[in-house]
């Protein structure tokens, strides 16, 4: 379900038409602009992650990360808990932005988080994540994570497409 906000977002006339009111006409280029449908962050202790894989070994690690995910922690074995930490941690951050948060139906894989040759996180959803995903609108992420070795956070954005008109 939509939260009123984004009801109002996906709603919004986009006031670019002649006539439309100042504010209507400011308030739409402003969402033309910045089509944010959502935002979530989260933080997650190094030894949570440890403990997890320490007590359900690679069980846990194949519920919660895709082949990809553990292929590149494993690149780099003294930070591989935070490389771990900071994955799920974007996990929680792309369930906050759908609103759900992790539920019936829902995967952990169903979220995985890529890096590009930079080194940059990006977000690729599918089964029911990608399905709520597209009920909101969301069409575009933007992913950052960072850590040390007690903490790793994330911070993911929700995009509507700048040329999306519904
Ligand atoms: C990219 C950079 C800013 C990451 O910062 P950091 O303090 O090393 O590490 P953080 O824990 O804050 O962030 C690590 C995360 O940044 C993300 N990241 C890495 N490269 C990135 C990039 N080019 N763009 C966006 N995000 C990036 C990754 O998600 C990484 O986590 P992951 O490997 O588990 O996916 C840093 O490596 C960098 O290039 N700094 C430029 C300055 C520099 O080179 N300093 C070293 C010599 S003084």
């Amino acid at each position: 379900m939509l939260s009123l906000w984004q009801e109002s977002v996906k709603n919004a006339d986009l006031g670019s038409g002649a006539g439309a009111p100042v504010v209507a006409s400011v308030s739409g280029a402003y969402l033309h602009l910045m089509p944010i449908l959502g935002h979530g962050i989260d933080i997650v202790e190094t030894n949570r992650l440890r403990k997890m894989v320490d007590d359900h070994g690679q069980h846990f690690l194949d519920r919660v990360f895709t082949p990809l995910e553990q292929q590149y922690c494993a690149r780099n074995h003294k930070r591989y808990y935070e490389h771990l930490a900071g994955r799920f941690a974007a996990k929680e951050a792309v369930l906050k932005v759908l609103g759900t948060g992790w539920r019936g139906g829902i995967a952990w894989t169903d979220i995985e988080v890529r890096s590009q040759p930079s080194g940059q996180p990006v977000v690729y959803l599918s089964g029911e994540c990608l399905r709520i995903a597209t009920e909101l609108g969301i069409s575009r992420w933007h992913l950052s994570i960072s850590h040390i070795e007690t903490h790793a956070t994330a911070s993911a954005i929700g995009l509507r497409a700048a040329d999306a008109t519904s």
